[in-house]
């Protein structure tokens, strides 16, 4: 089958998500005029995503929360218009596991009337690394991007094979269906020391649900932050703290357990 566009969807807090499924969208080696980023990201991502047309290919990526994707992306992911295309599933995870990700975004792409043609789970620094914790510090590396370009090579070979989107089998994928009820994240939630804060902005940019607002001094709605860490990620005075007695033993935990270097797994 011949595709016109891949359209590359991404929902990434701390940008591994994005770096994986760019490399993915650069294996597949169609035109770069024809390779398009869609980060939704952000509030406003509704105002930049382009228009889907049916022969485009449709990469869609997203993190792993508690074993699951990422709640936000699921709920941007719903309100968008597909047009029965092929679609590339990617859970990126911070080297501890994937769990029902895959599974969970199967099932959306499913009821968006997409057709899953292949999937994979990489690896991505885990949101909660610090220099004093490292957790899959600095990935996806060298050899991530390596492995993600080969898959898009994959994808091309498949979709060149392939002579009908009604002939795909389901993609089968390892996880838990039917899906259990979705882990509850918290309660926690990000915020400022106003000891360290510079007001330069950054955390109020990075974070993907307005939840940081500035009254004096940058502010968390609680009920709005997902815990992605963005902001702790992006305050270079490390102002942005998650205020949680349980996260500091996780990250230590999360350091020794998984400390092991998992590799990318793809279904193709
Ligand atoms: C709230 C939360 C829960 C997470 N749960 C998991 C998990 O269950 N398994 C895992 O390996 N990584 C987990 N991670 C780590 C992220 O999946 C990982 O860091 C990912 O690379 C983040 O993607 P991004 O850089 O695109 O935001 C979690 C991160 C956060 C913020």
């Amino acid at each position: 089958m011949l595709v016109a566009r891949v359209n590359q969807f991404f929902y990434s807090p701390t940008h591994t998500t994005q770096k994986i499924v760019t490399s993915i969208g650069a294996g597949i080696g169609i035109d770069p005029m024809n390779l398009i980023e869609n980060n939704f990201t952000y509030p406003e991502y509704a105002d930049t995503i382009i228009n889907v047309e049916p022969k485009d290919l449709v990469i869609i990526g997203a993190p792993v929360y508690a074993g699951r994707i990422a709640i936000t992306a699921i709920e941007r992911l719903k309100t968008m218009k597909f047009a029965g295309n092929l679609a590339v599933l990617v859970a990126v995870y911070g080297n501890r596991h994937y769990d029902d990700a895959l599974i969970d975004l199967r099932e959306v792409a499913i009821s968006l009337g997409l057709h899953p043609l292949a999937a994979a789970a990489f690896v991505g620094e885990h949101s909660y690394s610090t220099r004093d914790f490292p957790i899959a510090k600095g990935r996806p590396d060298a050899e991530d991007k390596k492995l993600a370009i080969s898959f898009g090579e994959k994808i091309a070979k498949k979709l060149r094979a392939l002579k009908s989107a009604k002939d795909l089998p389901t993609l089968e994928l390892p996880g838990t269906f039917p899906l259990p009820e979705r882990p509850v994240l918290g309660p926690a939630h990000a915020e400022t020391m106003p000891n360290k804060c510079i007001k330069c902005g950054d955390c109020q940019t990075a974070c993907p649900t307005g939840a940081i607002f500035y009254k004096n001094a940058y502010k968390t709605t609680p009920e709005l932050c997902n815990l992605c860490c963005a902001c702790v990620k992006a305050c270079k005075r490390r102002a942005r703290v998650i205020v949680s007695e349980h996260i500091p033993q996780i990250r230590e935990n999360l350091s020794q357990t998984c400390a092991d270097r998992k590799q990318p797994e793809i279904f193709i």
